[in-house]
This record gives structure tokens, C-alpha cells and sequence, in this order.
């Protein structure tokens, strides 16, 4: 039986079963169009999810269809106009946090967008959405993950259940049961900013890491999706070939810095697109994952939000895919064209609702008035409106109150997940060299010099999509920063002195010497960005950074030089200089893993999702005849990572 059939059927069953015994579950409320009658001895049978949604859809007018296909950003929208515009979902953009960011006003937000959906005629609920990518990281307090260029080198998928499963439950606390995750690009080119949000070149790893993870958010702690109402849908992102743009392709500028890899194109041959970037979205389908995010990206010179024959032909017709998709931010917009047929357009290939963040009338007013010229079927209109309501269904919330949230507002930053974090950030822990033993450090280590801002400074550690969409430096959410790992591992009798720049000229003999330290510990950083702001033509780290691992090499017998970057960055000057070299990418919330690698309380076992360049020049790599030695071949290859026992 083709796949297609295995997993179109397996859905079913899942969604029929999950919705079957929500419908045999009493209905908080009388019989109304969208709950299910009280169930009784004579109630009439369990209603298939599909009978529901089409009982649901011969009720509904044009522009309570529409609205369900209307997606937009929390800051733009009032309440009232959920209501009357029947829209369907609300987003928080990155960052997109309530004045005041705590767990508690996350749901009252959440809450307040969904009363007002409920306030329709139909009282169809509303479905909120976030990039909660490595965690729940928007919100002040929530655990931050390990993005996943760390987890990719972790390449643990228990892991990656847990996780999924850890991150679910915080974004149900918040009332929100839709993550805009995980992204299965298959990156090729690490100078593109966005490297970091997915798990590495190799779309295997990727495929093996990203499917546990839907399962973990979808799941949650039962065997199905969505019986644990500790769940939320999964977007598998970006469709398609995100990660294949070629290095000068992006037309996009934000925030005063032009793109040059992210949202360009992928000048690539149907194989490469098969072998490279297509595996993953079959093992996120396989996973059951209940929507896919357009790439704002081309491949061969088409918009994927205009790709019909990818969107609709591969993604459903081959891959089987039966969720809904989304676009990305205003993604139908850069269809070329003018505004009513780039909506004709992007409906027509394939896309259900549409993330408008800020035009969300403009768009109703103009798909209505695409459907009346009949430049858009009502049967696309009720395939795509279907879709969506399929998978409101699935999540259980027109059965129950969908204002409860789905697990206790204490899950948020809980001791249990951030243990989980912690674990994971030793996992991601790559060894790159260790002379002379350096590693692991002894506990009670005399003087030990800690430099680099990084080295302090939760903000840099968690990198992007954090409490701000590019994230931000400073000390921007609970938790533990790699000075503080140290500190509560080293011994009373050891002293560890930090300073920002690596300058310890305090610290003198009796002579006024420098005193060396016995162990230097200096952190190399890139500072947070997301999206192409975070392109780079040449992965170079701060000099202020660089100067600083020189002062350190100057004032420490020995010299640990611990790298945070979201991919390989240019660090060919940098290993000379020091006795070890440990990469810990963007460990999220729980620095003090770090320190638990660097002083043996973890082995190293992780190990390079990407190759390392010797230099930018060297790329894009020619994976398919990558030279092993030589000053043509790369610093380090994908898959390397020296181990240590404990
Ligand atoms: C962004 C990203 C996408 C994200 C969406 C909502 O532009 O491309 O990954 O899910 O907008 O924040």
C-alpha cells in the first residue's frame, strides 16, 4: 500500500479515535452547531471527525470560511476583530510577548483572543501560534532548549521527544497549541542565518531528530496525537528547500541589513531536491505532523507560496501530507504579481491560511471577491477551511472549554525541564581539542580566569527567537550563565575571577607581575540574530572577542577556549592559541551545562552537524567531493568530535 494511503489512513484513524471519544464525551454546553450533542444511551452515534467538519462547514457563510483561513500577529489585531471577522488564528510574532511578560499574562492574552472566537456565531475556537523553536523562549521564566544546531550534534532523538513533549506543556500552560516548529531545512551553506534553527547538512540526521520532536509536542505523554491535552500541532518548516538558497540570491532587507542567502533561491535539479531536502518532510508527515510552513524561498526561480506543483503535487499528492499548510509572514506578498492574484495564486497552490499579520481585512475583502469572480472554487475554499478545522478537531478544542489550559501554569521553567535542558546542553558539548589534558577542569583549581562577555550573559547564550525576535543581550530570562556553572563547580579553595574583556591586570605578584592563571576559560561569541539579519559573508567572530582569547592566552597556563555560535564560524586564528577548544553552539537557559563538560561531570560525546570551514572562502562546499586533507579541505569534518571519559 502506497504511503501515501498509510499515513492519510493512519491520521484518520488517529483523529477519528481522538475526536471519537471527545464526541462521546459530554459536551460542556447544550447541542450547538460546533458541540456535540450530550452523549446518552440514545444519542445518535460518535460523528467522525470528517462528518463533524462537513456538518460544521454547510453552516458556515463565505466569510466565516474565509476567516478560518486569516491568520494574524497579536499586536495588530484587537479581540473584537476576531469576532467579527471570524478569523481563525493569532500569532504571537517573534517576541510578540504581553506588556507584561510572565506565564500568567501569556494566557490571558491567549484567553482574551480566544473568548473572542468563541464570541462568533459558530463559536468555532481560536488557534494561537508561536516560534516557541527551542522551547518557549518568548516567555520571561520558560526554559530554553538548546537551539537545535546543538541538539543536532546532541543527535539523541529520546532527546528530542522529551523535549518536544517539555516544550509542549509549556506552551499549553500559555493557552497556545500550535509551534511554528521544528524547522527540517537541510541547510548547505552555514553562512545563511538561520543555520542554527535547524539540525544539520545531512538530511538523515535531520529526518531522525525532527520526527520524535513532532511526536514529542503532538503526543505528549500518551501514544497518540492530542490525547494528552499537554499538546500542541507541529509545523514542519520551511516547505521547501530553505536551506538550499545559493549565497547572493536574497532580495530581502530587514532591519537595515540586506539578505544574502535567506528567502532566495534554490537553483537546484529535481535529484537534490529529492536526496537532500524532500526526507525530512516525509519523516515530518510520517510523524503525523498536523500543518507545513511555506518557504518564503524559490526553487529555480518560483515562490514556494506559488509552487503548486510542490506544495500540492509533492507535499500531498507523494508525500501524503493531509494537515493544513500555512504561509509564512506576509509570504504570499512577495509573489510576483499584484495583491489579488498573488492571493489567487498562493490559495490555488496550496495554501490553507494565510499569515497576514497586519492586512488581515485586505485579504478577506479580497479572496471574498476572488471567489465570487470564481478565480478561486468554493471547493478549494472548503478543502483548505476543512483542513484547518481537522485539525482543531484533532486538538480537542470544540470539546471542552478551550480556554483551559492544557497543563499547570508551574510546568513553565520547571526544575524538571530545566534539568532536561541541562542534559541536553552537555550532549551538544563538541570537543574540537584537548592538549595536554587540559580537559577536564579540577575542581578545585587555584585560580582560574573566566573572560568574555558571552561568558556572562544569558542573553548571547540563548541567541535568537528568545524574548525578542533577533534575541538580545543582557540578563533577559531565569536561569544559569556559564560563569555561573563554574562558580558552582569549582571548590571553595579555587577563585574564579571573570572579566568581560580578559583583562585581569589586578591581578599582580608581589613584584607586580601578572599573575597567571593555573586555567583560563575564554568565551568566543556570536551575538543574536535571527533570519537573514544573521547572514554572513564571512563567519567572522566579534574582534573584541578575539582580542580578548589573545589576553587570555597571555594571562593563563592553560588556555580553554569554549566557542557559542549558531553554526562553524571562522575560528582558524583563534585554535593556535588555545589547549582545548569546546563548541557549545547556543545552549538556551541552562549555561551551567558547559561548565558540567568542562569539569568532567559529563563525557563529550557530541559531535559537528556541519562541516567546519577553514575560512568563508571555502564556501559553498562541494559536498560530493569534499577533499580530506589539504588546505582545500575543511577544518573539521561533519561528525567529528573528540570523546572523554567523565
Ligand atoms: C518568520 C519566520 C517563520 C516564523 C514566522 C512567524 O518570518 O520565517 O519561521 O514561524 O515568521 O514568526
Amino acid at each position: 500500500m502506497k504511503r501515501t494511503h498509510v499515513s492519510f489512513l493512519l491520521l484518520s484513524i488517529l483523529l477519528l479515535t481522538a475526536c471519537g471519544r471527545a464526541a462521546s464525551t459530554p459536551a460542556p454546553s447544550p447541542a450547538s452547531p460546533t458541540q456535540p450533542a450530550p452523549a446518552s444511551p440514545a444519542a445518535a452515534p460518535v460523528q467522525s471527525v470528517d462528518e463533524r467538519v462537513a456538518a460544521l462547514l454547510t453552516q458556515m457563510t463565505l466569510a466565516e470560511k474565509i476567516g478560518q483561513m486569516t491568520q494574524a500577529e497579536k499586536g495588530s489585531i484587537a479581540p473584537r476583530d476576531v469576532t467579527r471577522y471570524f478569523i481563525g488564528s493569532v500569532l504571537s510574532g517573534g517576541g510578540g510577548s504581553p506588556p507584561s511578560n510572565t506565564p500568567e499574562d501569556w494566557l490571558a492574552m491567549v484567553n482574551g483572543y480566544q473568548e473572542a472566537a468563541l464570541a462568533t456565531r459558530l463559536g468555532i475556537p481560536l488557534l494561537y501560534g508561536v516560534d516557541a523553536v527551542h522551547g518557549h523562549a518568548a516567555v520571561v521564566g520558560a526554559t530554553v532548549f538548546p537551539h537545535n544546531v546543538g541538539l543536532g550534534a546532541a543527535d539523541d532523538p529520546q532527546l528530542m521527544r522529551r523535549i518536544g513533549q517539555a516544550t509542549a506543556a509549556e506552551m499549553a500552560a500559555t493557552g497556545i497549541r500550535w509551534n511554528f516548529a521544528p524547522v527540517v531545512a537541510v541547510p548547505q551553506d552555514i553562512r545563511w542565518g538561520r543555520t542554527y534553527e535547524a539540525f544539520g547538512e545531512d538530511p538523515a540526521l535531520v529526518s531522525r531528530l525532527a520526527a520524535p520532536y513532532i511526536e514529542g509536542l503532538q503526543n505528549g505523554a500518551a501514544d497518540q496525537p492530542f490525547a494528552d491535552p499537554a499538546t500542541v500541532a507541529a509545523s514542519a518548516k520551511h516547505f521547501v528547500a530553505d536551506g538550499g538558497t545559493a549565497f547572493g540570491s536574497a532580495n530581502t532587507a530587514n532591519m537595515g541589513v540586506q539578505y544574502l542567502l535567506d528567502q532566495g533561491d534554490a537553483p537546484i535539479d529535481e535529484a537534490t531536491l529529492r536526496a537532500l531536502h524532500l526526507p525530512p518532510y516525509q519523516a515530518a508527515v510520517d510523524a503525523g505532523a498536523a500543518t507545513v510552513m511555506a518557504s518564503f524561498s524559490s526553487v529555480n526561480g518560483v515562490k514556494m507560496h506559488a509552487n503548486r506543483d510542490l506544495l500540492t503535487g509533492v507535499l500531498r499528492d507523494e508525500l501524503g501530507f493531509s494537515g493544513f499548510v500555512v504561509s509564512d509572514w506576509q509570504g504570499i506578498d512577495q509573489i510576483p504579481g499584484d495583491y489579488y492574484s498573488d492571493v489567487v495564486t498562493a490559495i490555488n497552490a496550496g495554501i490553507d491560511m494565510v499569515m497576514t499579520p497586519y492586512d488581515y481585512k485586505r485579504f478577506i475583502d479580497t479572496l471574498i471577491q476572488a471567489v465570487e469572480r470564481g478565480d478561486v472554487t468554493q471547493e478549494r475554499i472548503d478543502e483548505a477551511v476543512g483542513r484547518v478545522l481537522r485539525v482543531k478537531f484533532a486538538l480537542g478544542l470544540f470539546d471542552g472549554d478551550p480556554m483551559q489550559p492544557g497543563a499547570p501554569l508551574e510546568v513553565v521553567g520547571s526544575s524538571e525541564h530545566r534539568d532536561l535542558a541541562r542534559e541536553a546542553v552537555r550532549q551538544s558539548l563538541v570537543l574540537l581539542k584537548n592538549e595536554g589534558n587540559t580537559l577536564p577542569l579540577i575542581e578545585d583549581t587555584p585560580l582560574i580566569y573566566v573572560g568574555g562577555e558571552a561568558a556572562d550573559d544569558i542573553g548571547i547564550q540563548i541567541g535568537g527567537w528568545s524574548t525578542q525576535w533577533q534575541g538580545e543581550a543582557g540578563d533577559i530570562t531565569e536561569g544559569t550563565t556559564i560563569l555561573d556553572g563554574i562558580r558552582q563547580v569549582s571548590k571553595p579553595g579555587s577563585n574564579v575571577v571573570h572579566d568581560a574583556a580578559g583583562r585581569f591586570d589586578g591581578f599582580t605578584d608581589a613584584q607586580g607581575r601578572q599573575l597567571l592563571a593555573d586555567v583560563g576559560v575564554a568565551v568566543a561569541a556570536e551575538r543574536p540574530y535571527a533570519e537573514g539579519v544573521g547572514d554572513s559573508a564571512d563567519l567572522a567572530l566579534p574582534p573584541a572577542d578575539l582580542a580578548m582569547v589573545q589576553r587570555m592566552r597571555d594571562s593563563s597556563r592553560r588556555l580553554v577556549v569554549v566557542v557559542l555560535a549558531g553554526r562553524p564560524v571562522d575560528i582558524t586564528d583563534l585554535l593556535p592559541l588555545a589547549d582545548a577548544v569546546v563548541v557549545a553552539w547556543l545552549p538556551g537557559s541552562e549555561g551551567a551545562g558547559v561548565a558540567d563538560g568542562l569539569f568532567g561531570h559529563s563525557p563529550f560525546t557530541g559531535t559537528l552537524p556541519y562541516t567546519w570551514p577553514r575560512s568563508a572562502d571555502q564556501l559553498p562546499f562541494n559536498f560530493a567531493n569534499l577533499p580530506a586533507e589539504g588546505s582545500a579541505a575543511p577544518l573539521f569534518p561533519a561528525g567529528f568530535g573528540l570523546t572523554s571519559e567523565p
